[in-house]
């Protein structure tokens, strides 16, 4: 009889109708979040566990690193990885997983989703019919919409999803410009060095970067300013790039067009000023969010911990470091 490896998993992955089950049926798992003492759990677990399983949402902290003397791989279900010290595990050659390209088909579809159903007022068309205002006591006359095909298309952060957002974008006849850490010569895009000229230039700037300390409000009123009262703001990246309070302002103020969010600041909250907002789309975190993408997410997480288990490296690393 062979037994199971022993692996900590650090929160429920239950944005798959699947993953908790199949980790369940490969490994001995320890399921860290039903624990009311993390810190008492880890002594308890810790010792002799090589590989951790973790999310974006739940991450995993120095804290939670340093506790696991044994510690070899984190691997994670998501490819944005802010959320994991990726400096604290490689100090101790711990190796760390994402699942990187599976998502990017899906986030960028969605995004430009929220392109679409924010500048024709898709939602609020549908609210419109659906409360009878169609023929109803209303004149019948729903607010005119923005064209989309044509326009000018800013990404910030041209990375696997930001040039998928891209290359839809030449569908649209768009004219497409980026701003991202570096110039990158191996696309047909105009690179602008300065994310004010990039805002001010746009008609439509998709939030496309990663999350963390380095891009934390990188939008802010000035970016929101330069993109103006006829701009659109889209985020499928992560929320704190976006400064929340500046953004909900310069809505209220008309100083922006509209927003398409699918992510926010403070998840799951919401900032209720822009519930009444026909001008904003709200999603609830759902770029990944389909069959197919979720299921490609578990199988490279599996693969990712199979890989570890049998050869002792990861088959997608961040930072390199397999
Ligand atoms: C997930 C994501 O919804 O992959 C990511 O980074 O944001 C999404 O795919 C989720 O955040 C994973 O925990």
């Amino acid at each position: 009889m062979t037994t199971k490896h022993r692996i900590i998993q650090v929160g429920s992955l239950a944005g798959s109708p699947t993953a908790n089950r199949s980790l369940a049926e490969r490994y001995d798992i320890v399921e860290l979040w039903k624990y009311p003492d993390r810190k008492a759990a880890l002594a308890e677990h810790g010792k002799g566990i090589t590989a951790v399983v973790t999310s974006a949402n739940h991450g995993a902290d120095a804290e939670l690193i340093n506790a696991l003397p044994d510690l070899k791989a984190i691997c994670s279900w998501g490819v944005g990885y802010e959320t994991i010290d990726v400096a604290a595990a490689h100090a101790r050659d711990i190796q760390v997983s994402n699942t990187p390209d599976v998502l990017t088909d899906c986030v960028a579809d969605l995004a430009w989703g929220l392109i679409l159903a924010s500048s024709r007022r898709l939602c609020a068309a549908d609210r419109y019919v659906r409360q009878g205002k169609w023929g109803g006591t209303h004149d019948g006359r729903f607010p005119l919409g923005a064209r989309v095909t044509g326009k000018r298309l800013g990404i910030l952060g041209l990375g696997r999803i930001g040039e998928a957002i891209a290359q839809r974008g030449t569908g649209f006849g768009m004219q497409i410009r980026y701003h991202n850490r570096r110039e990158r010569a191996d696309v047909p895009w105009t690179y602008e060095s300065s994310l004010v000229s990039l805002a001010d230039w746009a008609d439509f700037l998709v939030v496309a970067c990663i999350g963390g300390a380095t891009t934390h409000h990188l939008v802010d009123a000035g970016v929101l300013r330069a993109l103006g009262p006829q701009g659109t703001l889209i985020n499928i990246a992560r929320g704190p790039v976006v400064d929340e309070q500046a953004l909900v302002k310069a809505i209220q103020e008309g100083a922006l067009g509209a927003a398409g969010l699918d992510v926010f600041e403070h998840e799951p909250r919401v900032p209720e000023a822009l519930f009444d907002m026909d001008n904003v789309v709200l999603l609830p975190h759902i770029g990944s969010a389909t069959h197919e993408t979720r299921q490609a997410m578990e199988d490279l997480l599996l693969q990712n911990l199979r890989a570890f288990l049998e050869t002792g490296k990861v088959l997608t690393a961040v930072g390199g470091r397999g």
